[in-house]
């Protein structure tokens, strides 16, 4: 194994992503777009597996979750019953001398960050999109792309609850897209304007959502060390009092060690029965769960796990890379967790004019393509391979070379630990499934 050359600077991260096809600038042909970013072909592949391991563990592995799409687009007064056409804002403050905007909360001495000049008063900036449905523009018909995934589910609580026959406690998954006009995007993928989320809203019985909320914490922490993400570099944060939400009694949040310092990967908050009783006043309908032990109506109190997905993948990104030295060379490699790398195993043959290696390593590629993500390469010689493999964090590579034609074997090279072993071609399919522990 190769000894680590340095700590990861964001650059290193942005240059990679770029080069090797994670993430690319939005609109980067008429010079980019603020907050908003293209997932390149290995970004797509990283994200689809993120979001594949949330759905399977917190859905399909629980008995007390369903799931839900909601719409982007929603009755306008679901923003004013959440209490975001009145509250989610951001203080603003414009700088006198270069005009640069800032969130007053991001300056640390009351002057511009960027040239030190003098600062507006803070004015409250609405962060949500505005947007028009259907040819007039007028008041009408503004609606909101949604901030938050959270209000779809709220809305459809009583529908769950009438298809799923659930009793308390149980959740309601749900992951999409979201957007809020951040006064400054920033820190790559960080703070975009348009971002997916991945929510689950838990009902529990009033009394028991402080239990709850501690569960959940736990759970998700937990969530992503499973996954590969260093435990030193995690750590909770229980919200201040006056950084709550208006809707939370209590927040805390996973906090991972960005290049750009500690800042929020998820947040999970004790909602109370703030949202449901909102829904309930402004829609007139009856939002409530019923007792049947004790025939009372219950409002539900909501413990809320919410995680951005692009957050998630940059801190997996960020977390999984390495610089290493091997034979005096740099390595850069992603050391991510199997189910996580975008793809699974390359197949290389080691002369590309030899055609029979070439139909045997494109064989073994085509025997392997139905069980998992495959790359067939034969554009460069093999080391040059193998670093571009471990760039994009391959876990598994393989080489058919000039004996293959004799002992019909093949050579497995693992990311890491960089060992090679031999393995008989009709095997390669069952080490790798049980290699990547999928048998
Ligand atoms: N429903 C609760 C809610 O939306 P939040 O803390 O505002 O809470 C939840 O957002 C998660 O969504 C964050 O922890 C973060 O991962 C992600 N997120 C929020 N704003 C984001 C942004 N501008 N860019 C990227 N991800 C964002």
């Amino acid at each position: 194994m190769g000894e680590e050359m340095t700590t990861v600077d964001m650059e290193a991260i942005v240059s990679l992503s770029k080069r090797r096809g994670f993430i690319f600038q939005s609109s980067e042909i008429y010079g980019g777009i603020s907050g908003s970013w293209d997932y390149g072909p290995f970004g797509v592949e990283l994200k689809r597996n993120i979001k594949n391991v949330w759905w399977r563990d917190m859905v399909q592995r629980r008995d007390d979750i369903v799931g839900l799409d909601a719409g982007i687009l929603m009755h306008p007064r679901v923003w004013e019953a959440s209490g975001h056409v009145e509250g989610f804002t951001d203080p603003l403050v414009d700088c006198k001398s270069c005009r640069k905007r800032f969130r007053a909360d991001h300056v640390k001495d009351g002057r511009c960050p960027e040239c030190g000049g003098e600062l507006t008063d803070p004015r409250m900036f609405n962060l949500m999109l505005r947007t028009f449905l259907g040819p007039v523009e007028d008041d009408a018909s503004i609606t909101y792309l949604r901030p938050e995934t959270a209000q779809g589910i709220f809305v459809n609580f009583a529908n769950v609850l009438d298809v799923s026959r659930r009793k308390l406690p149980f959740g309601i998954a749900q992951m999409g897209k979201a957007f809020r006009n951040e006064i400054t995007p920033r820190n790559f993928t960080f703070r975009t304007r348009e971002f997916e989320q991945m929510e689950i809203e838990y009902f529990v019985r009033p009394g028991t959502d402080e239990e709850w909320h501690r569960r959940w914490v736990t759970e998700r922490f937990e969530w992503y060390v499973r996954y590969g993400i260093r435990r030193e570099y995690l750590r909770l944060r229980q919200h201040e009092g006056d950084e709550l939400a208006h809707y939370a009694k209590a927040t805390f949040d996973i906090e991972y060690l960005f290049p750009f310092g500690w800042a929020e990967l998820e947040g999970i908050s004790n909602r109370t029965d703030f949202d449901l009783r909102q829904h309930a006043l402004f829609s007139g309908r009856d939002i409530t769960y019923y007792d049947e032990d004790t025939g009372a109506h219950v409002v539900p109190y909501i413990v809320e796990p919410s995680g951005g997905v692009d957050r998630a993948a940059l801190a997996f990104l960020v977390d999984a890379y390495r610089e290493e030295k091997v034979r005096k060379r740099k390595r850069v490699v992603l050391r991510f967790h199997p189910e996580l790398a975008p793809i699974k195993v390359a197949v290389f043959p080691l002369l590309r004019n030899r055609p029979e290696l070439v139909t045997a390593a494109k064989d073994i590629a085509s025997d392997l393509r139905p069980h998992m993500m495959t790359m067939y390469d034969d554009t460069a010689s093999i080391g040059r391979l193998y670093r571009r493999q471990d760039e994009i964090g391959t876990p598994f590579c393989i080489t058919v070379d000039v004996e293959t034609l004799e002992d019909n074997a093949v050579t497995i090279r693992e990311r890491d630990s960089m060992e090679q072993i031999r393995v008989p071609i009709p095997e390669v399919r069952h080490t790798l499934l049980r290699k990547l522990g999928r048998l």
